[in-house]
């Protein structure tokens, strides 16, 4: 598969760069960086793939664009996208709702896969959250959740999305989601991202977490739902599609 990578400079990016080239399916076919990054030229691991602007058109069209950057940059790839690619991997965070609506406006063009957290392994996750909450739908959970200080969303778009997926399986169950389920967001050094969801019956309680090591899972995490997304018609999807055409859950 050939794929492309906005943001291929940032945190996320070069974890991205390091799985596509140790990757023997894929191939990395174009690095896009802002125009004035100090990136622009460098050679990819002693490539001829160099770091480019957006603006660098035509440039090689990939299988799929993934992008980590930010909105603006997400919304500037948007333009002659089909150019581009055939599918869209979006995992940059902090899109307004006219940006949303822009990107809903590409999946009628493309595949578009959308996550605020593409780590491996935070679907099962989620679902254990409604099939737990789905169970009791009298109690109200609790999250929490804990990042690096440099985080900007709070609480974040995976906190969001966990919230929502709770509502609903409450919904589903039976319980009313006029509720307000708490979020405890908390700050502080170098953490990457943890979750924890509670639920305290009285004389039981439910307590899981889930907690991401290292920036590199949301890289594989977002190469594995490109290899999905690639062959789909257009279309917006979720990880969570991934995993229920997997395991049918949900
Ligand atoms: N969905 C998920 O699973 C997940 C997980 C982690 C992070 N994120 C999100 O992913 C995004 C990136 O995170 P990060 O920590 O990797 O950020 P970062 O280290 O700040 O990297 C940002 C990247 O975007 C590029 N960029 C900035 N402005 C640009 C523009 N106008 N045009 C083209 N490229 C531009 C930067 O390139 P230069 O500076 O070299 O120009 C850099 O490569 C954030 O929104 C973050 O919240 C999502």
């Amino acid at each position: 598969m050939d794929i492309a990578i906005l943001g291929a400079s940032g945190r996320v990016g070069k974890f991205l760069i390091e799985e596509v080239l140790q990757s023997e399916r894929d191939q990395l076919v174009a690095c896009y960086v802002s125009d004035d990054s100090a990136h622009l030229g460098q050679s990819i691991a002693g490539s001829e793939l160099r770091y480019q602007s957006l603006s660098e058109l035509p440039g090689q069209r990939s299988d799929v664009l993934i992008d980590f950057s930010t909105p603006v940059a997400t919304m500037a790839g948007l333009d002659d996208l089909e150019l581009r690619t055939k599918a869209l991997v979006v995992g940059t965070t902090g899109l307004n709702t006219q940006q949303e609506a822009r990107l809903q406006l590409a999946s009628q063009q493309l595949p578009v896969m959308i996550s605020a957290n593409f780590a491996e392994s935070f679907e099962p996750f989620v679902a254990a959250c409604r099939n737990i909450s789905a169970a009791y739908p009298q109690h109200v959970p609790e999250l929490e959740e804990t990042y690096h200080d440099r985080k900007k969303a709070t609480p974040s778009g995976t906190s969001l999305r966990i919230r929502r997926e709770i509502l609903d399986a409450r919904r589903i169950a039976g319980g009313t989601d006029d509720i307000e389920i708490p979020i405890n967001v908390i700050r502080e050094g170098d953490v990457i991202g943890q979750h924890q969801f509670r639920l305290d019956l009285g004389s039981t309680k439910f307590e899981i977490g889930f907690e991401v090591d290292s920036l590199a899972s949301f890289a594989r995490g977002a190469l594995q739902a490109g290899r999905w997304v690639r062959d789909r018609s257009a279309g917006s999807y979720t990880p969570n599609d991934v995993f229920a055409s997997k395991h049918g859950n949900n």
